[in-house]
């Protein structure tokens, strides 16, 4: 068998970002992509590459598209079983739904079947990375972890902390068994294979000072963590904020007095900032995390995309599973499209794809190595099928070019479009593990 692949089709190669003006101008189609141990080699003609590389085998898809993976950088996990919950605003949603949730996983065996459900469900949706909330439970840590390593998947994820009585009971840890359970996860995953560790105080709502404290510290002490976090998602969110925290400027302040402000913080939401919580934001580098369709699905609000990217904030894209309405990116995507227009701005599909790939990767400090179709990247990669349906083959039929293709695809695709995973170069599904 020879170790190098050549998959042909029309590659989408971005060269730099689609915001900075131009957004068709931003990447290039190339013919083929060549992938071996893991890697991209190289991007071009398919002849120039098939000479370049005799005996490679060749995997030809002929009118479909060749993307890196797609990036989700925030979501719950633990949340897989009660997506498309019905009829609840953030707060009540999460004592209806989610907390009854997540204490099944102090059940180890549990938290592992959700886990490895949860990985084929966004497999089967073309996403490569997530970037998950677990629960407090440093074993439901320890299972999506184990998973991802099992399939080679790049992934960040962290065990969540609360310890405030506005969690329940059963839900709950303290400041100095978040520190020394975060601390040890730290040590078991973060840095091994393709893992990250993310230090993950749910929201300021549910950890008391002493705990953003503690994981302030943390923080500090492993700087090349990520931290994920949530902010300012509701208005009667941010109320409740300001009540618990009486001595805080603003809902960001919560983090940032307790050290959890920084250029590898994700703050998931931020959809109602003042303008003193985008200048701190922007000036740290910290990323935002638009999630739309949970935005939507719970009424949160509509993300001010155009304006905050205007300003040089750093921003990714997620689901938000299980607050989101859907696994899949390309519907997000679609829902992203569809607050922009709310906001009086239709986003280009170049926007839409970058933010769901190499922006995305970027927020997560992992742009070098996935999120885009370059060689020395990871081959990362799916192949989109844009005949898929009935519904989708008489749309792009009519496609002028391949932004039109790829729009459409983004509106009116879902799993079925996912016509292959590749993780590392290898088939997700074919035997990996
Ligand atoms: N804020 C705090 N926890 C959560 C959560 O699980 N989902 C959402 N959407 N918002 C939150
Ligand atoms: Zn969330």
């Amino acid at each position: 068998m020879s170790e190098t692949v050549i998959l042909t089709g029309r590659v989408l190669c971005f060269d730099r970002s689609p915001f900075d003006g131009d957004p068709a101008g931003a990447a290039r189609v190339e013919e083929a992509v060549a992938i071996a141990g893991g890697m991209i080699q190289a991007t071009g003609a398919r002849d120039i590459l098939c000479a370049a590389h005799p005996g490679a085998e060749l995997v030809d898809h002929g009118n479909r598209i060749i993307l890196p993976g797609f990036v989700d950088a925030h979501a719950h996990y633990p949340q897989t079983a009660i997506i498309a919950s019905w009829g609840k605003r953030l707060i009540d949603w999460l004592n209806t739904y989610t907390f009854p949730e997540e204490m099944r996983f102090a059940d180890p065996a549990y938290a592992a079947d959700i886990a490895a459900l949860y990985l084929d469900l966004v497999t089967a949706n073309g996403t490569t990375t997530v970037c998950s909330y677990c629960t407090i439970h440093p074993a439901s840590a320890d299972a999506l972890f184990a998973e991802a390593q099992r399939r080679g998947m790049r992934l960040a994820a962290g065990k969540t902390c609360m310890d405030r009585d506005t969690a329940p009971e059963g839900l709950r840890d303290t400041a100095q068994s978040a520190y020394d359970d975060s601390r040890a996860l730290i040590g078991r995953w973060h840095g091994i294979d393709r893992l990250t560790y993310a230090i993950t105080p749910r929201f300021s709502p549910t950890s008391t000072p002493a705990q953003l404290d503690a994981l302030g510290a943390l923080w500090a002490e492993h700087p090349d963590c990520l931290m994920q976090t949530h902010l300012s998602e509701q208005t009667d969110e941010i109320d409740w904020v300001l009540g618990l925290y009486p001595e805080a400027r603003d809902y960001l302040d919560t983090y940032e007095r307790h050290g959890l402000l920084g250029e590898r913080g994700l703050y998931g939401h931020a959809i109602h900032l003042t303008d003193r919580e985008r200048a701190r934001l922007r000036e740290t580098g910290a990323a935002l995390v638009h999630c739309p369709t949970s935005n939507t699905f719970i009424g949160s609000g509509l993300f001010d995309m155009d304006g905050l990217m205007a300003a040089g904030h750093r921003i990714a894209l997620a689901t938000d599973t299980g607050g989101g309405s859907s696994f899949s990116m390309l519907r997000t995507m679609a829902a992203a499209y569809e607050v922009g227009q709310l906001r009086g701005r239709a986003l280009h599909a170049a926007e839409l794809l970058w933010l769901a790939t190499a922006g995305s990767a970027q927020t997560l400090h992992m742009g070098d190595r996935i999120g885009t179709i370059a060689p020395g990247m990871e081959a990362d990669l799916i192949v989109l099928d844009p005949d898929a349906t009935p519904a989708l083959a008489q749309r792009t039929a009519r496609a002028e070019d391949i932004w039109e293709t790829l729009f459409a695809t983004i509106m009116l695709g879902d799993d079925r479009c996912i016509a292959e995973v590749r993780i590392a170069g290898r088939v997700a599904g074919a035997g990996a593990g």
